[in-house]
Order: structure tokens, then sequence, then C-alpha cells
């Protein structure tokens, strides 16, 4: 589904990705792992469209993605969650949830979409009427997690989900992710709680200056205490 060949990428002088391969096939949760500054999310971005410099191929469905603007990427059913929540502090959740059915091919009534993606996260429910710039940072990441999956993405990247979230809500998380691959979800996962990650995904890379160092399946990879240690430790 997603082929990544020999990507570069450059912030200015900078040469942040060196060659990057790698391959999501539909129906996995591939997982990328690596140490602050490896380049997570830069690849994640040279994906979705939000890196200006970048080289090399990223075809999805057989298609080339690079040189293609994010908006054309999202509509054909790549969705991002950042690092960094990119909800709409001026509106409230219902209406950032909304937004993500942009690109949605549902058929299915606005206000129906809506209150499953609310329902995902019950805490969402309950406020959905509340501004999202009120909401706490663990309630915006669950938003802008909700509004990637309304859409009903192809394939959906997800930059570190877990972050500032509490262990209760995490563990529900990734329950929900696991469930999302039994329906056939394809997921590009950054996540630092590795042992959580590798315990839900197929296979996992590990990237270190920009290179993909490793790759292995994820049963392997837990496996290998070596490995883990010379690259996980955040
Ligand atoms: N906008 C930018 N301008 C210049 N350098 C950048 C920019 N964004 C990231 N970098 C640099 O690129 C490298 C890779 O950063 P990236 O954010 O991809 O790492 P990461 O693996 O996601 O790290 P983390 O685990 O801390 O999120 C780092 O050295 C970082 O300092
Ligand atoms: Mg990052």
């Amino acid at each position: 589904m997603l082929k990544i060949r020999g990507l570069e990428a450059w912030y200015g002088a900078s040469h942040v990705l060196q060659k990057i391969d790698l391959d999501v096939a539909r129906g996995e949760i591939v997982c990328l792992i690596g140490r602050n500054g490896a380049g997570k999310t830069t690849t994640l971005k040279s994906v979705a469209g939000l890196i200006d410099k970048v080289g090399g191929s990223v075809e999805f469905e057989g298609e080339e993605l690079l040189g293609l603007p994010a908006h054309v990427r999202f509509h054909r059913g790549l969705a991002y969650v950042p690092e960094e929540r990119r909800i709409v502090p001026g509106l409230d959740v219902r209406e950032n949830l909304r937004l993500g059915l942009i690109a949605s091919p549902l058929k299915k009534r606005e206000t129906q979409a809506i209150r499953e993606a609310s329902m995902i996260f019950p805490r969402l429910a309950e406020r959905i009427t509340q501004s999202a710039i009120t909401l706490s940072g663990g309630e915006q990441q669950m938003l802008a997690i909700a509004r990637a999956l309304i859409s009903q993405p192809k394939l959906i990247m997800l930059d570190e989900p877990s972050e500032g979230i509490m262990p209760v809500l995490v563990d529900e998380m990734f329950e929900l992710f696991g469930k999302l691959k039994s329906q056939g979800a394809t997921i590009l996962l950054v996540e630092q709680n590795v042992e959580l990650a590798l315990a839900i995904a197929d296979r996992a890379y590990i990237i270190d200056q920009g290179a993909i160092v490793h790759h292995a399946t994820a049963a392997a990879l837990l496996a290998d205490a070596e490995i883990q240690e010379k690259y996980c430790a955040v």
C-alpha cells in the first residue's frame, strides 16, 4: 500500500533523512522506532506532504505522492495525526470532528458519523460542545485521533499517540488500534512506548540518524534486547 524508496529530506542545508526504504502492506501495523531526533516525525511529515525539500519516491497504492500537496494526499485516504496535535482551538469538539469528514467517502449521515467518532473515546462524547482549546492535552490527542479516524482513511499515520496520556487510556487506545487492525485498518505508528507498540505491530523499522538501520517482525524485535537497548532507549 505504501512503498517508500530512497526517501531523503532536508531542513535547509541539513540532510535529515538518508535514503529511507520502508513498506506498509494493506492491513498491517508497522512501527517506526528510534531515539529522539532520529527522523521519525520527518519521515511521517514527508509522506504527508509537509516537508518542502524531499527526494526519492513515496508510492501510495501504486501512485507517486512526492510533489503532490498535502490536501491531495489526505483526499487519497492518507491521514496523519501529528505529534503536536493540530486541533482547531476556536472550534468545539463536534466542529473539529466535522473537519475530518471533508475527505470522507461516507454515505452515512454526518451526525451519526460524528457520534460514532466521539464514542471511540467516551470522554469526547461527554465534551462534544466544549471548545477544543479548553480540552486537556490528553483529550486534545483523543480528538486528533478521532478526527483522523472519522474520514475512514486507508492508511493512518500516528506520531506518538500515547504522549501525555494517562496509562489506563493508553491501554484503551492501543486496544482500539488492535480493533481497527482487525477491521482492516492499516497503520504506520511512531511510538516511544516500544513494548506496547510492538505488541500490536506486525513489523518494525528502526531509524537512527536519518537512516533505517534495522527492520524485523515485531515479535523478533520484542525478543531482541540488544537492539532495543541500542536504539530504543529514550
Ligand atoms: N523544522 C526544522 N528545522 C531544522 N531542523 C529540524 C526541524 N525539524 C526537525 N529538525 C531536526 O531534524 C532531525 C530529525 O527530527 P525529527 O523531528 O524527525 O526527529 P524524531 O525522531 O521525530 O524525534 P523525537 O523522538 O524527539 O520526536 C533532528 O535533528 C531535528 O533537530
Ligand atoms: Mg518526533
